[in-house]
């Protein structure tokens, strides 16, 4: 099964609301996607199949109070059920964390998780070293709690150091592993 990842666009926002649909309980005016859209253009990442169908997505921004301390936040992610168990999940997560250190300089990321979500919990701790940073009672609209959880992005910097020692050697070879600049 190929799956190619990639920045969204404005075009992919009714796909990516369709899935947040079908496996999420958090749903969302398209106004908020579309706010995420324009504002961090960079950030969200969608994952599609070969006939260019999304089946997963990540949804990002940056916080916007705290310029000293620079943050990310994950607002939702999903992947389908039929493409579940694939490193979908783990390789948006990536790139939309990477993408927040090379445009943003992002110095951790934060989300929200249900109490009760051992799949995404397990993806977050043992997979994308994630640590819970408090537990927020009664979170969510049904009254769960959420884990707030965040994530140091440093080993993003060691990339983005040895990516930027390239370009001054190469001279003129420029790296772009974010969405740094291409919406010419
Ligand atoms: C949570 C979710 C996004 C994971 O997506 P995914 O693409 O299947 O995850 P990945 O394949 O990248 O999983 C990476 C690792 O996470 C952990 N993981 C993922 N799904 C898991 C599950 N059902 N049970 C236990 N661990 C799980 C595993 O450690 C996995 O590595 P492994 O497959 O080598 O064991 C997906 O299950 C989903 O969309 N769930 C519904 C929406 C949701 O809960 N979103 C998160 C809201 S905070």
């Amino acid at each position: 099964m190929s799956i190619n990842i990639r920045c969204a666009t404005t075009d992919d926002l009714l796909s990516i609301q369709h899935c947040n649909l079908q496996c999420l309980p958090e749903n969302y005016q398209m106004k908020y996607y579309l706010y995420h859209a324009l504002s961090w253009p960079q950030l969200s990442y969608v994952a599609e199949d070969e006939k260019g169908k999304i089946v997963g997505y990540v949804l990002a921004k940056m916080e916007e109070d705290c310029e000293d301390n620079p943050h990310g936040h994950i607002t939702s992610l999903a992947v389908k059920r039929s493409h579940r168990r694939l490193g979908i999940a783990q390789k948006l997560m990536n790139q939309a964390s990477r993408a927040m250190v090379e445009c943003f300089d992002a110095k951790y990321v934060s989300l929200h998780v249900r109490r009760s979500n051992r799949a995404a919990l397990n993806l977050y701790t043992s997979s994308l070293q994630f640590e819970v940073s408090e537990v927020e009672p009664k979170y969510y609209a049904d009254g769960e709690d959420a884990y707030s959880m965040k994530r140091d992005l440093s080993s993003f910097y060691t990339e983005k150091n040895a990516a930027k020692e390239k370009t001054n050697k190469d001279g003129n070879t420029h790296i772009h592993t974010g969405r740094c600049c291409d919406r010419s």
